[in-house]
């Protein structure tokens, strides 16, 4: 298997309703991963990069949360229309998507 040179984790963490924490899936992870499964299918991209749905991040208020090795750049609220740009701007670019980067808040 070839070394990625990124790799994406999307919290897919799912919560019972009315759980105090909520969580990613709650908020549509579930689509966020998929439309990453199929861009990466399409662009045959798998390889250059991987792609893992993962537990919690900690961040679940502001999820969908998606993580992106070896920066450790946090992007959270993610809609599946947010993931064409992350595959081009950051992975393959190597630009992280300034308007999609975790609030300061996330890390007091
Ligand atoms: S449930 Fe996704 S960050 Fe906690």
């Amino acid at each position: 298997m070839p070394k990625p040179s990124k790799h994406v984790f999307v919290c897919t963490q799912s919560r019972p309703p009315g759980h105090p924490r909520g969580s990613c899936g709650q908020q549509g992870s579930t689509a966020v991963f998929q439309t990453f499964m199929q861009q990466f299918d399409q662009g045959q991209l798998y390889g250059q990069f991987a792609l893992t749905g993962s537990g919690c991040l900690g961040t679940c208020d502001f999820g969908p949360t998606v993580l992106v090795y070896p920066e450790g750049v946090m992007y959270t609220k993610v809609k599946p229309e947010d993931v064409p740009v992350i595959i081009e701007q950051h992975l393959k670019g190597g630009e992280p998507v300034e308007s999609l980067l975790a609030p300061a808040a996330v890390w007091s």
